[in-house]
């Protein structure tokens, strides 16, 4: 059996699911006046960005200084902004844009419409708020106990606020797993951990899923988080799905996931992912089989089967979608570093304002912009003394042309490095649109901002790179065995990512579509059949384990990531062609290239104001107007023929799937109704297998 297998496995399951494609367009109004429409958006323009400026300064004002106080004025803020919305919205709604002759005005109508709830009654409009708001305090507030010790004092008061309401993104941040860790004793008790149920997510649940080696209290913690968020969450869901469809159809989609889908202006969208999927699945499945024999070494073929999915909690993360945190059990050159430049960052004396100076050069050795003086002011590069911080790294625009900041708690790392230029690239993407009307000052589709962010931080964090600013030095090493443990780390952060963010969005947009029965089991249908996971312990409809994932609780879409990941390559890719390098795509480093620069600002400076595919025709040079992976499979090439010869004598590249573990999540809470949806399930592997044999 050779990677066929698996290109078979997606060809026939792409026969099996078939999609009405969104033809669907917002419902409009009637007024074709043309000046009205102009006077409308001329006055919406100036609004808006005040209103912008006033909600983001309420909310860095909370970040950056959490008190009840800041948290009020930012809940009033949200509050006002969001009846102008509304108010915005009615005004939109009545122009016919479809019979407006300027194509720009036409376009910000359709964005202030399309995307907006607020076709609901103010009943159900306020409802659905509350419903979002309620989940994601549920969610930041879920606590565990530890691992193997009796609860203690569940009243003691910990550190006030670590939500992720802001997050910028969860897979940045190229965190090298460099110390090989080997805890043969519960992670738990190696650690100072205090002795009650206090244990959140962030950062204890994820330290422990990160560095333990012991698989129960794996285990313990993979089953209490979701003990502690779904159930509470499941019935808010399923109101949430119901007000959002309703919002969906009052404004003319068939549902909320179409609603979802029409701001990549893609009538053929989700035959367009799948086909990603498709193209980026061999690449998976190679390094999917080479990790799972790591695995069966490690914790044994009673954990692992030799051909069969990966149990979700042995993967170094929650979700099982970022491994990296395992590199120590698949580092394919251990006698070889990791690089790592954190300690050479130290002995020179790093600085945070220096690492920041540092990406600042990056940008403007290509001749893009420097930050401006307010940017240098205002930010917060460093944890403040004496007052409590939200400390996920972000890059702000506060929609007045002038005002950009990042706050960081930045600490001198390698990780750190990497994420100051990441956040200096939506700096210098704001920078860059920051004369288009206040509607188009944006990434020209979700995954943008995010794909110009991590394309740039591909150009930094490569050796080359390392090497021109005086960080790493040519060691006695070989530097095969060093580059391959680079694309490894890259690897198990970018290709194991890809089947998890494909597979949310599959998942949310069946739940719109065909409602909220057996959603449990969809979720692991779908982490099978993409991720090929499996639930470590038996799954039923009383848990509903979507809800551990904080995008979909919080409604934030999440198909964006899948294709920012894909995009990044395509446009790292494109930067170097420019820049004129040779050689491996992974070791082009753009750094003083005006041609990269010239082409990124190309890129930036429209914002929203053209469509993502007319964007991609100009990036490349009329080539395509489609988002492709082929730049990312090119990168991870020289990976792949590693990983292909390591995985030579494997019975199956891929995975399949016995009887046992559909069983995992086909049960009822009531016991009854799933059996003839999971022998159908069964029916349909076990004729996948066939083909495959
Ligand atoms: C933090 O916010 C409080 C208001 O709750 C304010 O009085 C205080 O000056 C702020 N501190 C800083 C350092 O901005
Ligand atoms: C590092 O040094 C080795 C020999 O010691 C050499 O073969 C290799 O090309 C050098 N690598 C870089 C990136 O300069
Ligand atoms: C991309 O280009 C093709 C033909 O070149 C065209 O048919 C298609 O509509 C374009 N796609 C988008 C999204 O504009
Ligand atoms: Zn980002």
């Amino acid at each position: 059996m050779d990677a066929n297998g698996g290109v078979a496995i997606c060809f026939f399951f792409a026969f099996c699911t078939r999609y009405v494609e969104s033809q669907s367009y917002f419902r409009m109004g009637t007024n074709t006046n043309a000046a009205e429409a102009m006077q409308f958006l001329r006055e919406y323009d100036r609004e808006a960005s005040g209103m912008c400026y006033r909600v983001t300064m309420s909310q860095w004002k909370f970040v950056t200084n959490i008190t009840e106080y800041n948290r009020r004025r930012m809940v009033e803020e949200l509050a006002i902004s969001s009846k102008f919305e509304r108010l915005s919205w009615r005004k939109a709604a009545a122009f016919d844009s479809t019979r407006l002759s300027d194509h720009q005005s036409r376009r910000q109508l359709a964005k202030i419409v399309q995307s907006s709830r607020a076709a609901l009654s103010d009943e159900k409009f306020t409802e659905l708020q509350q419903v979002i708001s309620e989940m994601k305090e549920i969610y930041n507030t879920a606590k565990i106990c530890p691992y193997g010790q009796k609860p203690y004092d569940p009243h003691i008061p910990r550190a006030p606020f670590q939500g992720s309401d802001f997050q910028d993104l969860p897979i940045q941040g190229y965190q090298l797993a460099n110390q090989p860790y080997q805890h043969y004793q519960a992670y738990t008790e190696s650690q100072e951990y205090p002795n009650y149920c206090d244990m959140q997510l962030d950062p204890e649940i994820t330290r422990i899923l990160a560095h333990s080696r012991i698989e129960s209290e794996l285990l313990y913690v993979w089953r209490s988080f979701r003990d502690k968020t779904g159930p509470k969450l499941k019935n808010r869901f399923m109101r949430y799905v119901q007000l959002a469809n309703q919002a969906a159809v009052a404004t003319g989609y068939r549902d909320a996931g179409d609603q979802m889908r029409s701001t990549y202006e893609d009538q053929t969208f989700r035959t367009s992912v799948e086909e990603i999927y498709n193209q980026v699945s061999p690449l998976y499945k190679q390094l999917f089989t080479y990790v799972r024999r790591r695995l069966v070494q490690r914790y044994g073929e009673t954990s692992v089967r030799a051909d069969g999915p990966i149990p979700s909690h042995l993967l170094g993360n929650m979700w099982a979608q970022n491994w990296k945190s395992i590199m120590d059990l698949v580092m394919p050159f251990p006698q070889a570093p990791n690089v790592d430049v954190t300690s050479e960052m130290l002995r020179q004396g790093f600085t945070p304002l220096r690492m920041f100076q540092m990406a600042e050069d990056f940008y403007t050795s290509m001749g893009m912009k420097p930050a401006p003086p307010e940017f240098w002011r205002s930010s917060m590069l460093a944890r403040p003394p004496q007052r409590s911080v939200q400390c996920t790294a972000s890059a702000w625009d506060f929609c007045n042309r002038i005002d950009y900041r990042i706050k960081q708690c930045t600490e001198v790392t390698m990780q750190d490095l990497i994420s100051t230029h990441h956040e200096m690239a939506h700096i210098q993407y704001y920078l860059q649109y920051a004369d288009q009307p206040q509607l188009f000052r944006d990434g020209a589709n979700p995954a943008f901002h995010e794909a110009v962010a991590n394309a740039a931080t591909l150009s930094v964090y490569n050796l080359p790179h390392l090497q021109r600013i005086g960080l790493y030095q040519n060691k006695t090493h070989d530097p095969y065995e060093v580059s391959m443990n680079f694309l490894m780390t890259m690897a198990l952060e970018k290709v194991a990512y890809l089947p998890f963010a494909f597979m949310v969005d599959q998942w949310r947009w069946s739940v719109f579509e065909e409602g909220v029965q057996n959603m449990n089991h969809r979720w692991w249908q779908m982490k099978l059949r993409y991720q090929g996971v499996i639930p470590p312990t038996p799954r039923s409809e009383a848990d509903f384990d979507p809800g551990s994932k904080y995008h979909v609780i919080s409604d934030q879409e999440y198909i964006k990531y899948f294709l920012a990941t894909v995009l990044e390559f395509q446009i790292y890719e494109q930067l170097c062609l420019v820049s004129g390098h040779l050689g491996q795509l992974f070791e082009c480093d753009i750094y003083r290239s005006r041609e990269a620069g010239r082409l990124l600002s190309e890129i930036m400076q429209p914002g929203s104001s053209k469509s993502a595919s007319d964007i991609i025709r100009t990036m490349t040079r009329g080539k395509t107007n489609r988002i492709s992976p082929e730049a990312l499979v090119k990168y991870f090439r020289p990976l792949e023929l590693w990983l292909r010869v390591q995985n030579r004598d494997e019975p199956l590249i891929g995975w399949s799937s016995n009887y046992h573990d559909v069983a995992l999540f086909s049960q009822q809470s009531d016991g009854t109704s799933n059996k003839a949806y999971s022998l159908r399930l069964l029916l349909i592997l076990t004729i996948c297998y066939n083909i495959l044999k």
